[in-house]
Parts: structure tokens; sequence; C-alpha cells
């Protein structure tokens, strides 16, 4: 039977509990704060209980997942704890952060990766693989399995890179978008709906490289070569970002951003997502 611990229950680190707790793994939970361990408690996921150290969560682990702030001065300490305190594989889930900076932290640096999960981890099934120089095939074999045993679909990268993949395809399909309203070309509600009703379906289903093998490659070759030179390399943060910041617009957090936003219409977008990403979550 595989024991976790999960250092960090925040945001992420409580879906990763729900994950794991959902498959029938032994998850300990550990947060300063005892809310959010009450918090997972009171929802009777039945392998889950919380301690009161990180030493309590991690000792005996197969395998631990660290969910903290996103700060080096937060992680090491943390990294160092959860070392010192197992022989266990240890995942970081680091957004942005290169894992051969943090294997600094962990001793036996083999059994150290980062597996990027993604907001909500229990819904959204891919989780970026990112191996530090110095993992071994065998961890790197260990958290595929682990993985796929949750139902989640690790992505194994060869190498790190900052961004990772995903978050650096965002960045560069969002530098796009708000290029395009920031000249005008169209409203952030038409941009929306050429990628909900066009490119985001075609997406989903083939990956935008299956996307350019379906249509041609001689085609793709000659779209490439017309419109590389005129797409925004900019590489500072867009004023369509900066000045709603500034204003308090953050989004669906603080009820405006590009739209306004309610509870009821965020809701019906999140259950949406949900359910496409069951059926994903279903076929495989
Ligand atoms: N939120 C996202 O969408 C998202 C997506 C992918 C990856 N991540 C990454 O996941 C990690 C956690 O992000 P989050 O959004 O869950 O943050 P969060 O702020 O929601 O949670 C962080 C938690 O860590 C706890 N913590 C602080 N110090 C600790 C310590 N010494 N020991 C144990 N717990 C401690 C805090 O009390 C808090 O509950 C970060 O590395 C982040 O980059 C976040």
């Amino acid at each position: 039977m595989t024991v976790a611990g999960v250092v960090g229950l925040g945001t992420m680190g409580s879906g990763i509990v729900r994950l794991l707790a959902r498959s029938g793994i032994i998850v300990r939970g550990y947060d300063p704060q005892p809310v959010a361990g009450d918090r997972l408690t009171d929802e009777g996921l039945a392998s889950f209980t919380t301690t009161t150290s990180i030493e309590d969560c991690v000792h005996g682990a197969d395998i631990v997942f660290e969910a903290v702030h996103e700060t080096l001065e937060a992680k090491a300490p943390v990294l160092r704890s959860i070392s010192a305190a197992t022989n266990g594989v240890i995942a970081s889930n680091t957004s942005t952060l290169m894992p051969s900076t943090m294997t600094g932290f962990v001793d036996r640096p083999e059994r150290f990766l980062v597996a990027h999960f993604f907001n909500p981890p229990e819904i959204v099934p891919l989780v970026e693989v990112i191996p530090a120089p110095e993992t071994s095939e065998e961890v790197k074999e260990q958290i595929m399995e682990i993985l796929r045993h949750l139902g989640s679909t690790p992505v194994l990268l060869d190498r790190e890179y900052p961004g990772f993949v995903a978050n650096r395809l965002q960045a560069a399909i969002l530098r796009e978008a708000l290029h395009l309203v920031e000249e005008g070309i169209v409203s952030p509600e038409n941009l929306d709906e050429v990628v909900r009703t066009g490119l985001g379906p075609r997406w989903s289903v083939a990956g935008p490289i299956g996307v350019a093998d379906l249509g041609g490659l001689d085609i793709f070759e000659r779209v490439c070569a017309e419109l590389f030179p005129r797409l925004s390399n900019a590489s500072q943060p867009p004023e369509a970002l900066t000045e709603r910041v500034a204003e308090g617009d953050l989004g669906a957090k603080s009820g405006r951003g590009f739209y306004r936003h309610t509870k009821e219409a965020d809701g019906e977008h999140f259950d949406q997502m949900a359910a496409l990403f069951a059926q994903l979550r279903k076929g495989n």
C-alpha cells in the first residue's frame, strides 16, 4: 500500500490530497495553519490524516508532494526538513522554479523531481513531470506509475526549461491575444470566441502539432514564414494587463477584469470545464 505525504495544504496541496485519497492511497498532510488540514478532514476523506509537523507527515512515506508558497525562502527549509525525515521520492509542485535549483536542498537528489499539477488537480488530468539532471530513471518511472494510478495524465519532459511547457504555451498565446486586442483588431469577447469555437476544440482533440499535421505541413510552413516576423515579440506584460491590475480589476476574484463576473456565471464556466475534464479522465 502506497503512503504519501503532502506538505502545504493550500489550493494545490488540498487538491492533491483529494486525488490521492480518492485512489485509496494513505495520505498524511501538514500545514502550519491547522484550519487547512481541518477543512480536508471535514470532507471525510477516508485515508487522510492531518499531522502537526513535517516530520510526522513524511516519515515512512513512499512519496512526498511539496506544495508550499512559490518562493525559494518558503521551499528551501521545507525541502530540507522533508529530505531529512524520509527516504521516499520528493516531488515539488513548483510552477516556476528549476528542479536543478531545488536539488540543492535535498540530500540524495536522484529522488527529487517536479510534478507540476494544474488547478484543480483533482479535475485537470495533466501533470508535467520535470526531472532534475540528477533524477534517476527509477524515480521517473515510479512517479509516472503513481500519477497514472491516480487517473492523471503525466507528461515527462526530457529536461528542465523555464516555464516548462504548458505555461510557455499559455504565455505565448496570451501575448498575441492581448496584442491583437490592444491593436484594436478584435474585442476580448470576439478573440475568445475565435478560440472557443474554432481553435480550442481542435486543439483539445489533436493538439497544435496534430492540427498542423492534419492541415498539411506545407500550408503551415507558409503560414509560419508569412506570420512569424509579424507576431508580437513583446518582452513586458502589456498595458491591457498592467492598467487593469493597477485599477484593482483582477478578474473573477475582484468581480471585474476583461469581463464582469458573477458567482453564478463563473460557477457555470467551472462546471463546464469540470465536465470536459471528466470526459478526458474517462478517456484515459
Ligand atoms: N494555484 C495554482 O493554480 C497553481 C498551479 C500549479 C502549481 N502551483 C504551485 O503549487 C504550490 C502551492 O501553490 P498554492 O496555490 O496551493 O498556494 P497556497 O498559498 O494556496 O498554499 C500554500 C500553503 O502552504 C502552506 N505553508 C506555508 N509554509 C509552510 C510550511 N513551512 N510547511 C507546510 N506548509 C506551509 C500555507 O499555509 C498554505 O496553506 C506553489 O509552488 C505554486 O507555484 C500553483
